[in-house]
């Protein structure tokens, strides 16, 4: 024993004991922690097949929905939200499909539910039909103007700002503040009622700016002039510019 580990520091010594605890730990520690079954099959524990399969079907799927409530599932079919499934919103109802007299479905009637999807969040997509809860029709509940199996404004919006409030606040503190959203997007008059199917178009050429930019232009006089042929390069515009904002300092 006194001549094992002779020239070995001390200090290596003591890591090595370290080291061995340490791989002790964890192979006892796997072979107390990790249940018999594990990998059978791949890197899950076979029995839970099992227990996955004896648990009580929730959700009976959307079709079979269609077979008791076919007026409300061909409303929402052509509607907003065809993309939502009956349950989304209503919650499991497969008990309710067994027994439609005894068990009724959750109806999500409150002014809470909805904005889970609406409220107002920054990170959902531009465009996403948002509402600031607060201010939008407050004390009434949602369904009271909005048919949840078919929702759309009640009447068809005049102004472009209904829809999109944070473009039209910015430009109305802006250069751009007296030139008309239809100036630069000829919008049909159908995109107020189904916006994505509709859309407007947007400018695509330099030369759209031109027509009040550029030097010689007469559309807009008191806009500010510029050489067309050098000014930004051969970049658009609004690569530049946001077109809602200009502002150039
Ligand atoms: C076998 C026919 C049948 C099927 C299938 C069925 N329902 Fe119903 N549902 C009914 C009947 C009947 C009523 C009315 C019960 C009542 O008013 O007491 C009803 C009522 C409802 C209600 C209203 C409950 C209330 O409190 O007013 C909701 C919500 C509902 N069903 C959702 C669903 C959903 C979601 C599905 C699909 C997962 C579905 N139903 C499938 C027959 C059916
Ligand atoms: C966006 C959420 C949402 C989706 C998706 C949805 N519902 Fe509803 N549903 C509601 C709300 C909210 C009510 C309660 C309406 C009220 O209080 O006036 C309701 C009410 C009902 C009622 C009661 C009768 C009535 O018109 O008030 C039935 C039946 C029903 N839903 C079935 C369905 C079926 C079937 C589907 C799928 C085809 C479906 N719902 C999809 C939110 C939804
Ligand atoms: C699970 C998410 C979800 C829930 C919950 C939900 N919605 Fe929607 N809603 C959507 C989607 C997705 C659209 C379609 C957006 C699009 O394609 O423009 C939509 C569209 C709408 C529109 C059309 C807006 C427009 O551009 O004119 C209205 C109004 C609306 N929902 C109201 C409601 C009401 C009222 C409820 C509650 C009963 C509700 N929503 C619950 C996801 C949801
Ligand atoms: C008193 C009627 C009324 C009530 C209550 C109401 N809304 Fe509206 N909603 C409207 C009108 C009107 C519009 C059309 C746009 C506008 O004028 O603001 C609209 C527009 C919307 C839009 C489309 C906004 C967009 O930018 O495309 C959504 C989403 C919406 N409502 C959801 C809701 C939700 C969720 C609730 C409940 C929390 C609710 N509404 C309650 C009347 C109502
Ligand atoms: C009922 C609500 C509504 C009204 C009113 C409305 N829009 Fe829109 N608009 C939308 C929605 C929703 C989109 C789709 C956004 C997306 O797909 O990300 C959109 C998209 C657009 C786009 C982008 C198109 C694209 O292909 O990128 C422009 C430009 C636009 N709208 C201009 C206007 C103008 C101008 C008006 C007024 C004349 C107006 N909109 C009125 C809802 C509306
Ligand atoms: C001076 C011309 C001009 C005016 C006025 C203008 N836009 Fe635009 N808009 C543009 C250009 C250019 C783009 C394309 C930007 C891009 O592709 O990056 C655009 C893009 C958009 C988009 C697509 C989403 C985005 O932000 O890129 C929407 C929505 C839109 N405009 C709505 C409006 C509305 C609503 C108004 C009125 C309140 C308006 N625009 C006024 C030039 C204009
Ligand atoms: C219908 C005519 C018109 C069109 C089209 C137009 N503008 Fe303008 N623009 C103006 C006017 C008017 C002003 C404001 C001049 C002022 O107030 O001194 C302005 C101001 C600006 C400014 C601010 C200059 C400064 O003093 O800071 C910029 C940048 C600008 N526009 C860029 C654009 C871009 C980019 C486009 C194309 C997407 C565009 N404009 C399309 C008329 C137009
Ligand atoms: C590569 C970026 C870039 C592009 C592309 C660009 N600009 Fe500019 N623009 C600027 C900068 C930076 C300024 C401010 C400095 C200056 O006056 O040169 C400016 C200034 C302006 C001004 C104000 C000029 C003044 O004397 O105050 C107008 C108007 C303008 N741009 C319009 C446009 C138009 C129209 C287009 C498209 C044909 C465009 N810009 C493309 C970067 C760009």
């Amino acid at each position: 024993m006194a001549s094992f580990g002779k020239g070995i520091p001390d200090q290596i010594k003591r890591l090595s004991v370290v080291v061995i605890l340490v791989l002790a730990a964890f192979f006892i520690g796997r072979m107390l922690l990790i249940p018999r079954d594990f990998g059978r099959y791949d890197h899950f524990r076979a029995s839970a097949l099992f227990d996955v399969a004896s648990q009580e079907v929730e959700f009976a799927g959307q079709d079979i929905c269609t077979e008791c409530h076919d007026d409300i599932s061909s409303q929402k079919a052509n509607g907003y939200h065809q993309g939502l499934s009956c349950e989304t919103c209503h919650g499991p109802a497969a008990k309710h499909t067994e027994s439609p007299d005894e068990v009724t479905p959750f109806k999500p009637s409150g002014r809470e539910y909805c904005p889970i999807c609406h409220a107002y969040l920054a990170s959902r997509p531009t465009g996403f039909p948002m509402i600031i809860v607060e201010s939008h029709n407050p004390m009434k509940a949602c369904t009271v103007c909005h048919n949840p199996h078919d929702p759309k404004p009640p009447q068809i919006p005049r102004g472009c700002e209904a829809c999109h409030a944070e473009i039209a606040r910015t430009k109305a503190v802006s250069h751009h503040v007296y030139i008309p959203c239809t100036r630069c997007h000829q919008t049909p008059e159908e995109h107020k009622v189904n916006p994505r199917t509709y859309r407007p178009d947007k400018p695509k050429t330099r030369e759209f700016c031109g027509a009040c930019h550029a030097e010689g232009s007469t559309e807009a006089p008191e806009a500010i002039k510029i050489d067309i042929s050098t000014h930004g390069g051969r970049y658009v515009c609004w690569q530049c510019h946001y077109p809602h904002l200009p502002e150039a300092r």
